[in-house]
């Protein structure tokens, strides 16, 4: 009797067991389902292709772990900034950084030959805040594509930005121009510095148009023809005073400013919007043009920089980087490598 009970109740277990395993299975399958269709539905927003269905599957895994990524810091809820599924959402942080980065890593700090002159160190009227887009002095985000090369993209809008300041043009500029004939970097779709492309500005006497001198996101001939056709010059470049924001605010309430930062971590990759606070080191990897700051209704004090990923990453391409950190080298490192082209 006993041992018939056991085998009734052992029966009994069987059959619950069976139907939580089938309904923990069904769990997993939706899971799963729904996954696979926010893929399909990202595919078709992002318009992406893949070459065959195991490329599928690979980038699809990539997809999830980044889904969930952004998942848990979004709800983590103590954060002062949301990720979301943009543009690189099927990208490992490996692939993204090997092809959309792009600030030569070295240890030499800049070019050799920087004046030592900062022409705002003694700057005393200091607005609130600033937006170089009000003035008219930012040109639509663009897109650097598969090609490391942020810092062309960097100096050529602090370019744009003291052109349109001192002539009253805002002009979009030619990257391809520096990414082709700049010799200073050689490096190209692989890594360079806005002070050499500053350097070969200078050097070349100016700087051509977008229009006349389009991006392909590739390293071409120098097309010297058009390269001497150019529509802005500058007649030097300053450095900002190395872990300073101080000294960074001064600049940028005069211009839109080059900076280095740590671009290489996955939140950053995914960022959509608010003040981003990291993660992030400060070990310089990619180039940005910072455009602006100002503090949040809440108190947050934030750098406004324009990125070259195109309109759909960031705040319409755009991100606000927490300031006055605590920290000289500022977050991300903003505050450690800022330089801005001067006409005279
Ligand atoms: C946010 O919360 C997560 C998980 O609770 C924690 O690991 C992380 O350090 C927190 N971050 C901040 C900025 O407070
Ligand atoms: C840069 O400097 C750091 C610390 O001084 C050192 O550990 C690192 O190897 C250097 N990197 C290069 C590329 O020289
Ligand atoms: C740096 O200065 C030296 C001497 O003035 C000059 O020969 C060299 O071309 C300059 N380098 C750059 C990158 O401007
Ligand atoms: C700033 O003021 C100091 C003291 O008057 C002066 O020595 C320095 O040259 C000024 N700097 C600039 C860039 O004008």
């Amino acid at each position: 009797m006993a041992l018939a009970l056991g085998k009734k109740v052992f029966i009994v277990m069987l059959t619950i067991l069976g139907s939580w395993a089938s309904q923990a299975t069904s769990h997993t399958l939706q899971v799963a389902a729904s996954m696979a269709e926010r893929h399909k539905e990202w595919m078709a927003q992002y318009d992406r292709k893949y070459s065959d269905d195991a490329e599928k599957e690979s980038r699809f895994k990539i997809f999830k772990e980044n889904a969930e990524f952004v998942e848990k810091v979004n709800n983590e809820g103590n954060h002062t900034y949301k990720l979301s599924l943009n543009a690189f959402a099927d990208l490992t942080t490996e692939e993204f950084i090997a092809s959309r980065t792009g600030y030569k890593i070295t240890n030499q700090s800049r070019s050799t030959n920087v004046s030592t002159s900062f022409r705002y160190e003694n700057l005393s009227e200091i607005p609130m805040t600033m937006d170089w887009r009000e003035q008219g002095a930012v040109t639509p985000v663009k897109d650097q594509g598969q090609c490391g090369c942020c810092w062309a993209f960097s100096a050529v809008a602090a370019v744009e930005g003291i052109t349109k300041i001192k002539t009253g043009n805002l002009i979009s500029l030619s990257e391809q121009q520096l990414l082709d004939c700049d010799n200073n970097d050689k490096n190209g779709c692989h890594g360079g510095l806005m002070d050499n492309a500053f350097t070969y500005i200078i050097q070349n006497k100016g700087l051509t148009t977008e229009t006349n001198y389009p991006y392909y996101a590739e390293e071409r001939a120098c097309d010297m023809q058009k390269a001497s056709y150019y529509e802005a010059q500058i007649s030097g470049f300053e450095d900002v005073p190395a872990n300073d924001e101080e000294a960074l605010l001064k600049a940028v309430a005069g211009q839109p400013v080059s900076v280095a930062i740590d671009g290489y971590g996955p939140a950053f990759q995914h960022y959509s919007s608010g003040v981003f606070s990291g993660e992030c080191t400060t070990s310089l990897n990619h180039a940005v043009t910072v455009i602006g700051y100002g503090t949040t209704e809440d108190g947050t004090k934030y750098w406004l920089a324009k990125n070259s990923w195109g309109e759909t990453w960031g705040e319409g391409g755009y991100i606000r980087i927490q300031r006055d950190v605590g920290a000289p080298e500022g977050l991300c490192g903003i505050a450690k490598q800022a330089s801005y082209p001067v006409i005279a």
